[in-house]
């Protein structure tokens, strides 16, 4: 994907001046109008809250990406909108969460060649080992947290083509800001435009080109670092005493004070 810095400010501006003409094909919007709740996330599709969806749609249209990955799909607002711009050219689709809940999904994404819906946590091996390795556009929108899209990060840098976009929603939830303001690459808060509570792109460059072997090598240790992390809070959580445990201990140490105050109290008769 040919993509720089300028050419994406313009699109950026392009964007701005041309977003209520962009539309998702009435086909693919099916299931808008006969699922709950389809109205009202109709309205977020049409831009209620921002236009994240019309954006991502606009961008993947004009950038043409071979391949975009999506972290985080439920109910599948951009999930759909995302689709839509891919049935114009040769690009294959990776979504992925823990539940099965894509609702606005229109049947004829699910047998579509170019989409490939995963289930499972997107950080784990057995997910990111059926993903491609040279992602062009990658959109996390899983839980809003900052060691939520650490860990993402932390895994999927490895994952993405040499140069490649990543764009993140609600980077203003709370503490995910901290993320996105560490960002060393060029990036844009698009808050205003696309997300009320926040929306983030930046622009990934790898600074020195990497052999396929050691990508991999250090794909593996993220993931591994990852769920150390994960493991090791749980670990410590579970390692500290519990409360009949602590009380268990004063007993004792209120017992052994007792015993030993009547010693001393022999003692001094004597
Ligand atoms: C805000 S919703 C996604 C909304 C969707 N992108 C849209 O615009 O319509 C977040 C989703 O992320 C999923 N999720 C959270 N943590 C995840 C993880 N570790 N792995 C996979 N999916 C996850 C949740 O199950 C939830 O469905």
């Amino acid at each position: 994907m040919e993509i720089n810095k300028q050419k994406i400010t313009d699109l950026i501006e392009e964007f701005k001046q041309k977003r209520d003409s962009v539309t998702i094909k009435p086909e693919n919007l099916t299931k808008f109008e006969t699922v709950a709740l389809g109205p009202e996330f109709l309205s977020y599709m049409n831009g209620k809250g921002g236009y994240y969806a019309k954006f991502l749609n606009f961008l993947i249209a004009r950038l043409r990406p071979a391949t975009i990955v999506e972290l985080g799909n439920r109910e599948a607002v951009s999930t759909v909108s995302i689709f839509d711009a891919i049935q114009s050219y040769q690009a294959e689709f990776y979504t992925i969460d823990i539940e099965q809940d894509q609702r606005f999904c229109p049947e004829h994404m699910y047998t579509d060649p170019k989409v490939h819906f995963l289930f499972g946590d997107v950080a784990s091996y057995e997910i990111v080992k059926q993903l491609p390795r040279k992602i062009d556009l990658l959109f996390s929108d899983t839980i809003h947290y900052n060691f939520q899209i650490q860990d993402e990060f932390e895994i999927y840098q490895h994952l993405l083509a040499d140069k490649a976009l990543v764009a993140i929603d609600d980077i203003h939830l709370n503490d995910k800001g901290v993320f996105f303001d560490a960002i060393k690459f060029d990036k844009w808060d698009l808050t205003e435009l696309c997300h009320m509570s926040g929306w983030g792109l930046f622009l990934f460059e790898r600074k020195q080109p990497i052999d396929v072997a050691t990508q991999e090598q250090n794909l593996t240790r993220s993931i591994m670092k990852v769920w150390e992390k994960k493991y090791g809070k749980v670990y410590a959580e579970l390692s500290k005493p519990t409360f009949s445990q602590k009380l268990k201990e004063s007993i004792k140490k209120i017992g052994f004070i007792y015993k030993a105050k009547l010693a001393v109290g022999k003692i001094l008769k004597k």
